[in-house]
């Protein structure tokens, strides 16, 4: 295999479902592309569903060198090379997936038909959330992805999940826990070092669709209502008995939200 051969394969492991158009959709962390099982199967009648493994996660190796939310946005874009993807697609992320979506509008904006951004932010770490992320890293490296998630987990669904929803916070349990620590580690820098994603707001030329749960306490309604006003052809949609995860939390009314959006494109 030649250099430029290998340049255009994407790294990344992948699931696809589906026909009609292209909706890729990018993971929180620390989790893995089956957090998209509810979006593979209650979308993909009305769309082509790609779930990509951001690197070190699920089936997808994490680089020697560690990697960068931009370095991840440009391997979607290899990843749609590689599929023979030339056509705009949709591009939707939740959280860390969000923060890898607005890079990818960035860096690649004739590939986006339409913009998906659930439960992220366009702000870049507080000095506060990046002393976070050292704690973090230690936390994961000392005691393993259960030490990680058992921390996290309190912030990460409503309460309405953890009083009548056992099986998402079982769900959330058991994919980061099989997670590597490296792996969480790695992402943790990237995140950490996240660029400042405010600038580019106003330069977002495609229908944007932001999806918020009421209870989200990572990425709250706030932040979802400055992506709302900054981004000129968007919409907001905000929903009840969910935090921040609310695709496992309120899977119905969240592939609404979707279907509805990708109908109107
Ligand atoms: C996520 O859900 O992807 C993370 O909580 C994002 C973050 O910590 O900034």
């Amino acid at each position: 295999m030649t250099n430029s051969e290998f340049a255009s394969i994407s790294p990344l492991a992948y699931d696809a479902r589906g026909i009609g158009p292209t909706l890729v959709l990018l993971h929180a962390f620390p989790l893995d592309r089956t957090m998209w099982t509810g979006q593979l199967k209650g979308l993909s009648s009305d769309c082509h569903v790609i779930v990509p493994d951001a690197f070190g996660f699920g089936g997808t190796p994490l680089p020697s060198e560690g990697w960068t939310i931009d370095g991840l946005a440009d391997s979607v874009a290899l990843l749609l090379d590689s599929i023979d993807q030339t056509e705009p697609v949709i591009l939707g992320g939740l959280s860390m997936g969000g923060y890898v979506a607005l890079a990818f509008a960035r860096r690649h904006p004739q590939r986006l038909r339409g913009l998906i951004l659930a439960d992220t932010r366009a702000e870049p770490d507080s000095a506060e959330a990046k002393a976070g992320r050292a704690a973090m890293i230690e936390l994961g490296l000392k005691s393993g992805s259960s030490a990680v998630i058992e921390k996290m987990l309190p912030n990460m669904l409503s309460p309405v999940s953890f009083a009548e929803r056992p099986e998402v916070v079982a769900t959330v349990r058991r994919i980061v826990s099989t997670q590597k620590p490296e792996s969480i580690a790695a992402a943790l820098g990237a995140l950490r070092d996240r660029p400042d994603a405010r600038p580019g707001l106003s330069t977002i030329k495609v229908p944007t669709l932001i999806i918020v749960g009421e209870d989200d306490k990572i990425t709250p309604p706030d932040a979802a209502r400055t992506l709302n006003s900054a981004i000129s052809q968007s919409k907001l949609v905000i929903i009840s008995g969910a935090g921040h995860l609310s695709h496992l939390e309120a899977p119905e009314a969240f592939n609404a939200a979707i279907r509805e959006f990708v109908n109107s494109l």
